[in-house]
C-alpha cells in the first residue's frame, strides 16, 4: 500500500545515529558491564511530592477529557512563572500544554512551515530536530557553531544562511549537545536578525533551569518586541527529572496560542488532567532537591573534565548549561564515531558520536552526566586509556 509522503520523509531519519548506543544496549542484555552516558535521561528521583499530587489527583473528576489549550490549573500556573521569569505580564491565553517538549515542537513547525520552507538549525543541534522540520516538509539548513568558539553563535554566518524561504530559525540554549548557553547580547542579536528578516524564532528552553557558573539564562521571549515571532517549547522533563510524564508547552503570543490550538486540538484532544495537575504543583514549588540535582551535574561534570586533564589528545570544556559535556577528540586523529565505537567495543563505556549531531559535531563525543561521580571517574579513565593507546 502506498504511505503518504510524510510517512517517507521521516522513515529512519536517523536512526543511524543510535548505532553505538544500540550495540551498547546489546552488549548490557548479554551480561557485558557498559558504562551508559548516551541518552539525556535524569538518573535523580523526581520530587516526591509531585508524584504525590498526581496520585492524589488520579480520581474521579481528574480523568475526563480536557480542554485542548490545557486545563486553567497548568495555564495559570505557567502564566505565574513565565510572568516572574519575563518580568512582564504573560496571560493564560499565552500557552498550550502538551506532552512534552518533542510534541511541542512538533506543534510549534506545524503551525509555521509550509513544504519548501527553511529552517536554520545551529550545528550541532539536538537528533530529533531535523524530523520536526521535515513533518510539514520544511527543510532544516545548518549553519555551523565552531567549537573553538565554545560553539557559540556566528552572527554573519546565520545571515548569510538566510533565503527567500527562511520561515525560522531554531534556538536551544542552553544546548543539547553542546552546552553553550547564549549570552544576553548573542540572543538580542539574533532577536534582532530575525526581526529584520521577519523570521520566526522557535527557542527550545528544555534545559532553561540548568545552567552553572556565572551563566545566565536568557529568552528571546523576555523581550517584549520579540514576542510575537517567539515560540518557546519546553517542559519538566529535565528541570524535574520526571520525562516519563510527558508534560511540556508551548508559549507564544495569545494570538499565535490560539492559531495552534486547532493542531493540538486535531491531534490530540486535551493532556490528562491529573498531570496537569501536578506540573502546576512543580511549576509553583520550589524543590531543594532539584537544587542537588543541579550541583550534582556540575560536579560529574568537573569530574569528567579533571579526569581528561592529563591527556594531550582529547580535552573538554566546562558546560555552561545543560546536562551534557563535548569531548573533543580530534587530537587522535579518529572520527568521533570511530571513537565512540572503539570506547564501546575495547572499554564497555557508551557515549553518543558528535557526528549523531551534525557535520560540526565531527571529532567528539557528547557525553550524558547521568551517572554518579565514580562512574563519570572511571568513564574518565578509559576514555584517557584509549586516547594513549591511539597516540
Ligand atoms: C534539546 C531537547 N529538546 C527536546 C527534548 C525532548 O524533551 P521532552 O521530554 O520535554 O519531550 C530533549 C530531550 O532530550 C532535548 O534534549
Amino acid at each position: 500500500m502506498k504511505l503518504a509522503k510524510i510517512a517517507n520523509r521521516l522513515s529512519g531519519l536517523g536512526s543511524e545515529k543510535w548505532a553505538v548506543h544500540q550495540e551498547g544496549k546489546r552488549r548490557a542484555a548479554a551480561g557485558e558491564p557498559m558504562i551508559f552516558l548516551s541518552i539525556g535521561e535524569p538518573d535523580a528521583s523526581p520530587p516526591e511530592a509531585i508524584l504525590e499530587i498526581a496520585r492524589k489527583q488520579m480520581r474521579p473528576g481528574r480523568l475526563h477529557y480536557s480542554p485542548g489549550q490545557g486545563e486553567p490549573v497548568v495555564l495559570e500556573a505557567l502564566s505565574r512563572f513565565y510572568t516572574k521569569q519575563t518580568g512582564r505580564s504573560i496571560g493564560a491565553d499565552q500557552f498550550l500544554f502538551l506532552p512534552g517538549t518533542q510534541t511541542a515542537l512538533f506543534v510549534a513547525f506545524t503551525s509555521i512551515l509550509n513544504e519548501g520552507d527553511e529552517v536554520l538549525l545551529l550545528d550541532p543541534y539536538y537528533a530529533t530536530y531535523e524530523g520536526v522540520i521535515a513533518a510539514p516538509g520544511g527543510v532544516p539548513v545548518a549553519v555551523p557553531l565552531d567549537p573553538d568558539n565554545g560553539f557559540h553563535p556566528n552572527l554573519a554566518a546565520l545571515e548569510a544562511a538566510i533565503t527567500q524561504r527562511t520561515r525560522a530559525l531554531l534556538l536551544n540554549s542552553p544546548s543539547n549537545p553542546t552546552g553553550a548557553v547564549f549570552t544576553r547580547d548573542e540572543v538580542a542579536a539574533i532577536g534582532r536578525l530575525c526581526k529584520k528578516h521577519d523570521l520566526w524564532i522557535v527557542s527550545d528552553e528544555v534545559y532553561a533551569s540548568l545552567v552553572y557558573g556565572n551563566n545566565v539564562f536568557t529568552s528571546p521571549f523576555f523581550d517584549k518586541d520579540l514576542e510575537d515571532r517567539t515560540i518557546v517549547t519546553s517542559s519538566i522533563s529535565k528541570s524535574h527529572a520526571i520525562p516519563g510524564f510527558r508534560c511540556g508547552w508551548i508559549a507564544g503570543s495569545a494570538e499565535f496560542a490560539a492559531a495552534a490550538l486547532s493542531i493540538t486540538e486535531t491531534m490530540l484532544f486535551g493532556s490528562q488532567s491529573f498531570l496537569q495537575d501536578a506540573t502546576a504543583f512543580a511549576l509553583d514549588t520550589h524543590f531543594v532537591e532539584l537544587d542537588t540535582m543541579r550541583s550534582a551535574y556540575q560536579t560529574r561534570a568537573k569530574v569528567l573534565i579533571g579526569g581528561l586533564k592529563s591527556c594531550k589528545t582529547v580535552s573538554a570544556r566546562m558546560p555552561e548549561g545543560g546536562m551534557f559535556v563535548m569531548i573533543d577528540v580530534r587530537k587522535s586523529g579518529l572520527s568521533g564515531e570511530v571513537f565512540a565505537r572503539k570506547l564501546m567495543l575495547e572499554h564497555n563505556v557508551v557515549t553518543m558520536p558528535g557526528e549523531s549531531f551534525g557535520r560540526c559535531g565531527a571529532g567528539h563525543l557528547r557525553v550524558a552526566l547521568t551517572v554518579d561521580e565514580t562512574q563519570i571517574a572511571e568513564a574518565a579513565r578509559r576514555i584517557v586509556t584509549l586516547a594513549n593507546s591511539i597516540h
